[in-house]
């Protein structure tokens, strides 16, 4: 379980989260935390949206790869919403007090509790003896980021609950070691919500994933409307007849609750009322409805994902503007951490 604090933090309350630049985004990215940022946005909360370039260098990227991704990452979060003017959008490799205080977690941060990390397990495979330091340390530096900004709420999809919790220990261990309780705040996880966990669309029990080799398995942003449709007509089902009535009775169904929670993250709605719809019409009314919702619902971000890509100055220079405006946080308690450390002040 989680540190828990006498003192606790009195500072602001600010949001913090990050998306790595590998790869293609899909429907998962954009539901469990592309879309989440956005509504937080709207509902006025202070956020700083993070393109993690540094993380993404833990495994070996392709050639030259590193900068167009991350400008791609960059797009997505501005289509899908987040206006670089109310929020802070930036690359974490310009904000050099990530490593900094990455460091200093290191030696908070104690080795049995990466240990225990499944997704180090799962990333390294059968050869940990081979994996970089850095992917070991990848949760350390994703709670610097956090705690860089002293952020007190992270929205993310489900499969980082257990960096969090790393990150509320090392929070809560620094305050205790340095004796400057409440000098972090414990960041907490803003994680609920139909989108949390979207999974495979060919593995009811596996998350849907970038780095799935079956193509067919997720629904990428960039895709077009007939490779949207085409997916989701082939997404597997079971063969246990039409659509179900309650959500009791799509409980022993993991691939069919996948394409309503899909249905219900898209719309706004709640599975209940996506059954109560749905509930006993096929597969072949639910399955077209659903394809024209994600197009309608993924298309507008698609297209201005395209529109920013074609004429990047627009990311670049929003970029540049949110690197200024992130380091303006940073610094200041980049500095504090030094002196609560004991650090020779020059
Ligand atoms: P990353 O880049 O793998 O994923 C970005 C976000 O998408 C969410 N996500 C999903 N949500 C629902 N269903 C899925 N199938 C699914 N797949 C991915 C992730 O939970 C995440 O919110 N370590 C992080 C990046 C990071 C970070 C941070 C996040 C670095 N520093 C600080 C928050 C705060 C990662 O690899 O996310």
């Amino acid at each position: 379980a989680a540190m828990t604090e006498q003192v606790s933090y009195s500072g602001p309350q600010r949001i913090f989260s990050g998306i790595q630049p590998t790869g293609n985004l899909h429907l998962g990215n954009y539901l469990g935390a592309l879309k989440k940022f956005a509504d937080l946005q709207d509902a006025g909360w202070e956020g700083i949206y993070c393109v993690v370039d540094l993380h993404a260098i833990t495994m070996p990227q392709p050639k030259g790869a590193l900068a167009d991704q991350t400008r791609q990452i960059a797009a997505a979060m501005m289509a899908a919403g987040l206006d670089p003017d109310t929020s802070t959008i930036f690359v974490q490799s310009s904000v050099r007090a990530h490593t900094e205080l990455t460091w200093i977690f290191n030696c908070v941060a104690r080795m049995g509790w990466l240990e225990k990390m499944t997704q180090f397990k799962d990333k390294s495979g059968k050869d940990a003896e081979r994996a970089s330091v850095g992917l070991f340390d990848y949760p350390v530096l994703q709670a610097a980021d956090i705690l860089v900004y002293k952020a007190t709420h992270v929205p993310v999809g489900e499969d980082q609950k257990q960096h969090l919790e790393l990150s509320r220990n090392v929070a809560a261990r620094f305050n205790q070691q340095y004796d400057v309780p409440g000098f972090f705040p414990l960041p907490e996880g803003l994680i609920e919500g139909p989108g949390a966990r979207i999974m495979s669309l060919k593995d009811g029990t596996k998350k849907m994933s970038k780095s799935d080799p079956a193509e067919t398995s997720r629904i990428n942003l960039i895709d077009d409307t007939d490779t949207i449709a085409k997916k989701i007509k082939k997404a597997k089902t079971d063969t246990l007849g039409d659509m179900p009535e309650t959500v009791e009775e799509m409980a022993p169904r993991p691939e069919v609750a996948n394409l309503v929670g899909i249905y219900a993250a898209l719309a706004g709605m709640s599975d209940e009322q996506v059954l109560a719809e749905y509930g006993g019409k096929g597969f072949g009314t639910f399955k077209p409805a659903l394809a024209e919702l994600a197009v309608e619902k993924l298309s507008p971000i698609t297209q201005k994902m395209r529109q920013l890509l074609d004429d990047p100055a627009e990311i670049d220079a929003a970029m540049a503007k949110g690197a200024e405006k992130a380091n303006a946080v940073a610094e200041p308690i980049i500095e504090e951490v030094r002196r609560v450390v004991g650090f020779w002040q020059v």
